[in-house]
């Protein structure tokens, strides 16, 4: 049966295209796009920096989001699995499954850090809940960001309720509830950031912030923040993480890749511009500092809301909704390491356990850099690492280092190693468009992005 596993604990496929589409968004779609996309767009000085990151979804991530779905969905396999397939189909040495245990660890890192990042919407639902953002001014709701980071306690407490509920749903199985999760989760989402978007409107700064997210200065534009836009397009698109390549297990085989990467692409990205079209207005309204980063959206936001009728309410809503889109990705995440491990004959419960465990863990470390630990800067001997607390570090290593090592490696074993007839069959006729991208334009570029970053 179509791309199903000999193996024992054979898995069930998504029931289509629909909800194929919904899981694979819902990974897409998280704290990437209403996080992390506004703070880093900010730190790379606006308009540029999101003219490279559109670059880079179109001509490498959207390329190989296809090539991981279609590896994925050829081996019906875990990503390390299906890698070693994938090899093995091709006549290829063994050591391409490399890539496979390469993603599964930067998913691993990935989700130590996410966990913490993803619990600060918590206390948040509570603090909007009761009406804490009523009315609160810029500097109350920086120091209430503050006081959430100052205390290992509230942290610990929150990335281990979040690690809890990923593991959860990833030991009952993602296809469980995933799909009915997703499907009125991503529309809501959409809706709250339309009305957000309508209130920045009203905040007399609206053209400042289309101005600065879509008016290119070139001259802001550094090697780094190239490096930090291409390792975002990765990461936003659950990219070099096992996740694509594990969810692209489950898809059926009549199912077109290339369009529904498209829609996956364009969803992600949409979510990522409206949330920098919510942000920037209030950033700049309040005379806020567009590069203060990791805590950007918590101290914006909560000014915009206090400021709005009925605010209290969407505020509960919106952190209600980032919680859920952040753990529709975390699942995921998790998700190449479990089916790994059983494949290996570890039972779903044992697995999703066991890697959630040791993810909290390493998350504690990033509890602590944020408090106790931020003077330890243990990677200060090596330039790309100088300054950077142990949860920059994971960030750095992650996006920036092991996604694009990752896409690149995945481009030149489908671009050179793998027949194309064995890619054509999968993709179609999209098939003659995507080869070369993958075969040349993906490579090179981040072979380009590379160079620049160590010379
Ligand atoms: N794409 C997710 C986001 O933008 C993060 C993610 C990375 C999910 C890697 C899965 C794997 O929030
Ligand atoms: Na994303």
């Amino acid at each position: 049966v179509q791309g199903k596993t000999q193996a024992g604990a054979s898995p069930a496929l998504w029931s289509g295209r629909f909800a194929f589409i919904m899981a694979a968004v819902g990974s897409a779609v998280g704290l990437g796009n209403i996080w992390k996309f506004p703070y880093i767009t900010g730190e790379n000085g606006g308009g540029a920096f999101v003219l490279v990151y559109l670059a880079c979804i179109a001509v490498i991530g959207l390329p190989i989001m296809m090539s991981e779905v279609m590896l994925g969905r050829r081996g019906g396999k875990s990503p390390i699995g299906a890698m070693a397939a994938a090899a093995d189909g091709e006549g290829r040495s063994r050591g391409w499954a490399g890539i496979g245990i390469m993603a599964t660890l930067a998913a691993f890192i990935i989700l130590s850090f996410y966990s913490v990042i993803a619990g600060w919407t918590m206390p948040y639902i509570a603090e909007a809940f009761g009406g804490g953002f009523e009315g609160i001014a810029a500097e109350d709701s920086g120091a209430l960001f503050g006081g959430l980071l100052a205390s290992p306690g509230q942290l610990l407490l929150w990335h281990t309720v979040f690690m809890g509920l990923t593991v959860l749903v990833s030991a009952g199985g993602v296809r469980h509830g995933l799909e009915r999760a997703v499907t009125w989760l991503m529309p809501a989402l959409f809706v709250l950031l339309l009305i957000l978007v309508g209130y920045a409107m009203t905040t007399g700064h609206f053209g400042a912030a289309v101005g600065f997210l879509f008016k290119p200065d070139f001259s802001s534009l550094t090697a780094e923040s190239i490096l930090v836009a291409l390792g975002h397009a990765f990461f936003t698109l659950s990219l070099a993480s096992g996740a694509m390549m594990a969810y692209g297990a489950y898809l059926k085989k009549d199912i077109s890749i290339a369009r529904t990467s498209v829609t996956v692409a364009v969803m992600d990205t949409g979510v990522a511009l409206l949330a920098g079209l919510a942000i920037f207005p209030i950033v700049f309204a309040h005379g806020l500092e567009p590069g203060a980063g990791p805590g950007l959206i918590f101290v914006t936001l909560p000014v915009a809301f206090g400021q709005m009728p009925g605010g209290s309410f969407f505020a509960t809503l919106f952190f209600v909704l980032l919680l859920f889109a952040a753990w529709t990705s975390s699942i995921s995440m998790l998700e190449s390491l479990v089916s790994y491990l059983n494949e290996k004959g570890v039972s779903r419960v044992k697995a999703a356990v066991g890697g959630g465990i040791a993810a909290w863990l390493v998350g504690i470390t990033t509890v602590l850099s944020l408090n106790l630990w931020s003077d330890l800067t243990p990677l200060d001997m090596w330039a790309q690492f100088e300054g950077k607390t142990l949860f920059d570090i994971y960030d750095y290593l992650t996006a920036n280092i092991m996604m694009p090592l990752g896409a690149l490696l995945t481009a030149l074993f489908v671009g050179w190693k793998m027949k194309p007839v064995h890619s054509a069959a999968e993709l179609g006729r999209w098939h003659a468009v995507w080869f070369p991208v993958v075969r040349y334009l993906s490579p090179i570029a981040v072979l380009i992005v590379f160079y620049f970053n160590l010379s």
